[in-house]
């Protein structure tokens, strides 16, 4: 009985070896992909990559950021629409409006709601999910692109209305700003709600995507006529402290 349990015995140390082999495997493949994102990521930064992959590790980064962020039952952050953008547009002719860097979509469903036809995007799928639900579960329409600021095809003349509302683009890129310009048709608008020179001190950081300087945002719209433009310290929506926060409307002439 013995000498016939005994091969039993030893053959399972083998397969358990073979096992913990697998798993130590696995494991260092996942710490390298950590470990390779980690030094990316410290790359870009510190300004080792070229401009291109800087910018590429960057909007992956936030991707996977802002879809965790999504992903949240209770994500932290005001579900309701834009305090300014609500008591703004009620004033505007509805047409056709973009929302850029759209998120989850709660300006973009509002505008719907208001009449509006509504384009959005962002680089997150997980917002843009949450967006197309909600716009289905509310019985409006809307169209969502899943692109960066940099790559989307924004058209000329083509918006009524386009939206910058806690939008992180690089504001500091000027065929970005125009091609943006060039996109708001001749009478429409532009409505921003964006924090101000939110990384402090600037003249020690690089600026990173969504720094605006005091006074800056008015400048990035010329060809408009700048209707009204506010900055104030308030409570920020996305943020759970008060910011200085910069509110424009601009009208293209
Ligand atoms: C602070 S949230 C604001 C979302 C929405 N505008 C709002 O007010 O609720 C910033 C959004 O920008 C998106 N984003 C970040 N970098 C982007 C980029 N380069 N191009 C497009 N979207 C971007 C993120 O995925 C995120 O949904």
């Amino acid at each position: 009985m013995i000498s016939a349990a005994s091969p039993s015995v030893v053959t399972q140390a083998p397969q358990l070896h073979r096992k913990s082999k697998t798993v130590l495997v696995i494991l260092a493949i996942l710490a390298g992909l950590v470990g390779a994102s980690v030094a990316l990521v410290l790359a870009a930064e510190s300004g080792l990559l070229g401009r291109y992959a800087q910018w590429r590790v960057r909007v992956e980064t936030s991707r996977f950021e802002f879809n965790r962020l999504y992903s949240q039952p209770d994500p932290p952050f005001e579900q309701a629409p834009n305090e300014f953008l609500v008591r703004t547009v009620r004033s505007l002719p509805r047409g056709a409006a973009l929302d850029i860097a759209a998120g989850q979509g709660r300006n973009a469903v509002f505008l719907a709601q208001e009449g509006w036809q509504v384009t959005a995007f962002d680089i997150s799928d997980k917002g843009l999910e949450i967006a197309s639900q909600t716009a289905r579960r509310d019985g409006v329409k809307l169209t969502t692109f899943r692109s960066s600021a940099r790559n989307f095809d924004y058209g000329h003349d083509r918006w009524d209305l386009v939206l910058l509302i806690y939008a992180p683009i690089s504001y500091d890129d000027p065929s970005l700003m125009k091609r943006i310009c060039d996109s708001v048709k001749p009478g429409g608008y532009v409505i921003a709600d964006t924090p101000i020179a939110m990384h402090q001190p600037e003249d020690v950081l690089p600026r990173i995507f969504g720094d605006l300087k005091r006074g800056e945002l008015p400048t990035l719209f010329p060809g408009f006529t700048v209707v009204s433009y506010t900055e104030s310290l308030d409570t920020a929506e996305w943020f759970p402290q008060e910011m200085l926060m910069g509110r424009l409307l601009a009208k293209k002439r």
